[in-house]
């Protein structure tokens, strides 16, 4: 039985079977309809969501299966005490695969360690978020049609955005990446970051300015600064507009450059780009349903 903790857990081979098996979903949704079933996710969200959860929702009846769960932990025994240990026991008698997500690093692992169904990590605090990743490598790889060979800018709150970190964990196994660091000082991404691309001798650049680097990128990663993760709301009103991208800072970049986000946004991105056709959000989002089907698919190993 395997689990889906963090994007390394595939190896590049298994991830490139995983994103052909999503793009032939994409193109054949009929011959998937019935593949799961039978079967039931289960959904335990102790932290607010709409896309991941609904998107794992939609993928799992898209493929013929059903879904329960919670979307607030304060509606479950958690609220009484539960631990996490105790509470995946109970899912495991009533579903065939779990979707989790939570605030604490750390919490859809130990889950996983007392499990008798697959568990996937949902995002977990500040810490990784998976099923995220792999909808972003799966939108790269279908719209640039390569994962290799690129300078990708990410720009905002790299110190909490744990799509962020899973998706430079991701990215440091394909070719000739390079990575531009968008941040103030106080959101720079997180120094066992920089050790790890230092280690591997992996190109990478730290600025502040969004308007220095914007000729030279593939990809633009925006994300939105936590506002949860913060410890005061001082310092969360000061930064949250530090970037906000729009028309005129778009006019420098590439023709063929992809905007992407993981979604939600606040301010980050001005609704005036969205009519962009680099805008590449919201086809995003649509990945994120192919790549989960795919991923269910395989945890169950179901073939079609
Ligand atoms: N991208 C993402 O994780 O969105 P949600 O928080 O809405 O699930």
């Amino acid at each position: 039985m395997r689990h889906l903790m963090n994007p390394l857990d595939f190896t590049t081979k298994e991830l490139e079977k995983l994103f052909d098996l999503a793009n032939d979903i994409e193109r054949n949704p009929a011959k998937y309809a019935h593949a799961c079933e039978g079967k039931k996710l289960a959904t335990c969200f102790y932290e607010p969501s709409t896309r991941t959860r609904l998107s794992f929702e939609s993928a799992m009846l898209s493929l013929g299966g059903q879904v329960l769960g919670f979307a607030d932990a304060s509606n479950s025994s958690a609220a009484k005490g539960e631990s996490v240990s105790d509470t995946i026991r109970i899912i495991s008698c009533y579903a065939d695969i779990c979707a989790m997500r939570h605030p604490k690093e750390g919490a859809p692992m130990v889950a996983a360690s007392k499990s008798s169904i697959p568990v996937i990590n949902a995002g977990d605090g500040g810490h990784q978020h998976p099923t995220q990743t792999l909808t972003d490598l799966l939108t790269i790889r279908s719209l640039k049609g390569r994962l290799n060979s690129f300078t990708i800018g990410l720009c905002g709150d790299l110190k909490f955005g744990r799509t962020v970190h899973s998706l430079i964990n991701a990215l440091v196994r394909y070719e000739n990446i390079r990575f531009i660091f968008i941040s103030p000082e106080e959101l720079k991404v997180p120094d066992y970051i920089i050790e790890m691309l230092k280690e591997k001798g992996i190109s990478y650049e730290e600025v502040i300015r969004l308007e220095d680097c914007m000729p030279q990128l593939d990809l633009l990663y925006m994300t939105r600064v936590q506002k949860e993760r913060f410890f005061n709301e001082e310092d969360y009103v000061r930064l949250k507009d530090f970037y906000i991208l729009n028309k005129a800072k778009m006019e420098p970049a590439k023709k063929d450059m992809l905007v992407l986000h993981p979604l939600p946004r606040v301010n980050e991105i001005s609704v005036e780009v969205d009519d962009d056709p680099r805008a590449a959000y919201f086809k995003q989002v649509q990945y994120g349903v192919y790549v989960r089907m795919a991923l269910i698919l395989t945890l169950l190993e179901i073939q079609v």
